[in-house]
């Protein structure tokens, strides 16, 4: 079936998950490698085809963190990222060889304003760069996938010269990028229909589909590409990523699944594990989701007119097109209290997916007991924000020590914060503010002996109740990087002074790297040539 897309009863729809590559580049994302991992192995439990781990050579915290994810996560196929460089396709290779299932990612731009200005080359180089790159890839990994960047903006017969050469060396996935969110459903379904003339190689690969929401077009884009032909969709939980984002994982898959009976196709995700990857992705990374979001939004289920809330009382399918405990809403089954033990508290967090261990148990029990000796009862939420929280904590870094802060309507507010500094040392500031969170803050800062810009504060619940734990999201930049940090606590100032202290030491762990590499700011991303 040459030059045709593929059979309508090939149903089944890849998911291919590039949260920690294309997600982990949106601004102030600052993952460390446990939490990678942590999030790689929530997305093999979510059941997702693909986990696109990093871009190795950007930084060698990248390396071992996409090394680790394939040494670790078994089942979806492990895949780093490559320009067409030598060096860069090594890198890729050597991260992800250890796992199971290897895929290597090379990309090359294909449009006219990709060559002619960032990448200052020929149209027959960028040929020769795709060539070799896909043929060294492929003697060193049996699944490659090739990417033209910036496709949708490119001449369709000079991308089909492209791909088909990335075809005749083998590449296994082709992949068709929205690189900068410009294209409309029915411009893309045309464009991938002319790319399967042009190209009868595409029958026999997966095509993919990689759309960027510029437009707010990501997952109708997709969704075209799916019913034009492609196989596999490349998402990201939360929709991030670069600028306004990827196509959002959770919205493609309850679209396919949802509307299966329209289109006929599906996925292997299980929908059940949504919710829970959306609320750690969005806790590790400080993007907080909009309340109105599809499918994990706080309110996507919540029926505020009375004409609703009457006929879901009477009927729940009168008003829900899904069922929010398919998507993994509406499960805080678990509770624990402050009589409930280790083994207890164990199990409650195996039930979540959680492998706590030896030294790891005993401090989570710690700040279980803390908890809920203030809290009635402690939820699946509260152990999920708890033990987000603890995987925060790193001992190579600053820490909080301790905190006391004087304030009230009619003085003015006085803080000392204890940090613990990354030699193990502690250090004491003191500061006043224009409140308590100011002082604190200011306080840090005079501990730290360091100087930053606050950008975001944010504060909310992690359940409802009086007595809910308080999540705090900080956003600054220092030394000339922007970092985010997190902090859970029952009290929210000892929570933001704990967001605080972990966003400082996450710009400044970042601005050490790139001191230590010689790198500048842009360049610590990707060494010669801007990121996709
Ligand atoms: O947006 C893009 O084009 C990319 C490629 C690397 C696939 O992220
Ligand atoms: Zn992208």
């Amino acid at each position: 079936m040459a030059g045709q897309a593929p059979a309508p009863d090939s149903n089944r729809v890849q998911i291919f998950d590039t949260t920690l590559r294309d997600g982990e580049q949106s601004p102030g994302i600052s993952l460390n490698k446990q939490e990678k991992v942590e999030i790689a192995h929530q997305l093999a439990r979510l059941g997702v085809d693909v986990i696109e781990a990093g871009f190795p050579i950007t930084s060698p915290g990248d390396f071992e963190a996409v090394e680790a994810i394939a040494r670790e996560v078994e089942g979806p196929v492990v895949c780093g990222l490559a320009r067409t460089h030598k060096a860069d396709i090594d890198s890729a290779w050597n991260a992800i060889r250890a796992s199971q299932r290897p895929r290597i990612h090379t990309f090359i731009s294909t449009s006219e304003i990709h060559i002619q200005h960032q990448l200052q080359t020929t149209h027959e180089d960028v040929k020769g760069q795709a060539r070799a790159a896909v043929a060294l890839a492929k003697s060193l990994c049996e699944d490659v996938e090739f990417s033209p960047m910036d496709a949708t903006r490119a001449d369709v017969d000079f991308t089909a010269e492209v791909c088909a050469i990335a075809v005749a060396e083998g590449a296994t996935v082709v992949n068709i990028p929205d690189t900068v969110g410009y294209t409309t459903p029915e411009e893309y379904t045309r464009y991938l229909g002319r790319l399967y003339e042009l190209v009868p190689g595409l029958a026999d690969v997966v095509v993919s589909v990689h759309c960027h929401d510029d437009l707010g077009l990501a997952v109708a884009n997709s969704y075209a590409g799916v019913l034009a032909g492609a196989r596999q969709v490349e998402c990201a939980v939360n929709g991030i990523g670069e600028r306004a984002g990827n196509c959002s994982l959770e919205e493609i898959v309850m679209l396919l699944r949802t509307r299966t009976d329209e289109h006929g196709f599906d996925t292997g995700v299980d929908a059940r594990e949504l919710a829970r990857t959306s609320r750690m992705v969005s806790r590790l990374t400080g993007y907080q989701v909009q309340p109105n979001k599809a499918i994990v939004g706080r309110n996507a289920f919540a029926h505020e007119s009375g004409i609703h809330q009457d006929g879901v009382l009477k009927e729940r399918t009168t008003y829900e097109i899904m069922d929010p405990t398919a998507v993994g809403l509406e499960s805080n089954s678990i509770v624990l209290g402050k009589h409930s033990g280790r083994h207890a508290l164990k199990d409650a967090l195996e039930q979540l997916g959680f492998k706590v261990e030896g030294g790891a148990l005993n401090q989570a029990f710690k700040r279980f007991k803390e908890v809920a000796d203030r809290k009635k009862q402690v939820t699946a939420l509260d152990l999920e924000a708890i033990v987000s929280d603890e995987m925060r904590e790193r001992t190579d870094s600053y820490g909080l020590g301790w905190f006391e802060v004087e304030a009230g309507s009619r003085k003015e507010p006085v803080a000392r914060v204890a940090v613990r500094l990354p030699s193990g040392e502690e250090s004491v500031g003191e500061s006043g503010g224009d409140g308590p969170v100011d002082a604190i803050f200011g306080a840090i800062r005079a501990a730290i002996e360091t100087e930053c810009e606050l950008r975001q504060f944010t504060v909310s619940a992690v359940t409802e109740g009086e007595d809910a734990l308080g999540e705090v999201t900080v956003m600054l930049r220092a030394h000339g990087r922007l970092a985010s940090g997190q902090g859970v606590a029952t009290d929210i100032l000892e929570a933001s002074a704990r967001a605080y202290v972990r966003a400082l030491s996450n710009a400044l762990d970042g601005a050490a790297v790139r001191e230590a590499e010689g790198l500048t700011e842009d360049a610590a991303r990707l060494p010669a040539t801007p990121g996709p």
